[in-house]
């Protein structure tokens, strides 16, 4: 397995089993991770996490978890017993709620003899921009401080690393260590749309600034080729880790 395939988790924002059955069948040649989030989560429960296992591929579970910390440690002893390899909770749930999650995951792993699942937390999600921050949420600061101050408070709580922004990238690594787990989304390579992501890098130049892992959804499912794009993305990214 390419390093570079070990890092690309394609989004598999669909409704139904059978459309992630067939896009994981056609790509896991080419990708390492499935994400699986609240659309096809919601629509059809854990099966689907257990019909991509059944199919060989890992999975990243999207949920982001957010809720007081016994609530969220027990749904996090779940999806560690769903043999997931990667979860994510919201920062914004605070350090008590992380650790919370992160002690739950141990344990459940070490009950159960399975891996323990990466605990990724979200920071300031992509669609919020400085006025929203600031005049909604009520935070004062420019998005890159509040982003290295979660990513720092994720850290110190036990958490494996953050999903934020590309452009958030060097920031957090300067900040974590070269160990902290970067998941990248808003990835878009020179040849497909941007579609509603607003600040976007290619897969090289993503993988240069340092991301653990890059996100792409639709540049991959809605393209007429599925697998031939996740090949392109793949080549690029090497390309990047080969600079
Ligand atoms: O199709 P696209 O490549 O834009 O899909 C990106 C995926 O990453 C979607 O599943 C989206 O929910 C997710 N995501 C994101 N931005 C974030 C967090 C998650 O785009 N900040």
């Amino acid at each position: 397995m390419s390093s570079a395939k070990e890092k690309l988790i394609v989004a598999l924002d669909v409704d139904t089993i059978k459309e992630a059955e067939s896009l994981v069948a056609r790509l896991q040649d080419y990708v390492g991770i499935f994400k699986v989030g609240m659309q096809l989560f919601n629509s059809e429960g854990p099966e689907v996490v257990r019909r991509i296992h059944r199919l060989g591929g890992r999975v990243f579970l999207d949920l982001k978890l957010h809720d007081i910390p016994n609530t969220v440690g027990q749904a996090a002893g779940v999806l560690t017993r769903q043999g997931v390899f990667m979860y994510n909770v919201h920062i914004a749930g605070g350090s008590e709620m992380m650790r919370k999650a992160v002690e739950m995951t141990i344990r459940e792993a070490e009950e159960s003899a399975l891996p323990l699942p990466l605990v990724i937390g979200v920071t300031v999600l992509t669609s919020i921009n400085q006025s929203i921050l600031e005049n909604e949420i009520g935070i004062a600061r420019d998005i890159e401080t509040q982003v290295v101050k979660w990513a720092r408070l994720a850290k110190e709580s036990g958490l494996n690393g953050v999903v934020a922004s590309p452009k958030e990238i060097r920031a957090i690594r300067e900040a974590c260590g070269r160990d902290f787990v970067i998941v990248t989304p808003g990835v878009r390579p020179a040849w497909a749309g941007v579609n509603d992501q607003k600040r976007v890098m290619t897969p090289k130049e993503a993988v240069q600034a340092g991301a653990s892992y890059l996100v792409v959804g639709r540049p991959i499912t809605g393209a007429a080729d599925p697998v031939e794009a996740a090949k392109r993305i793949v080549d690029e990214m090497e390309e990047g880790l080969q600079c």
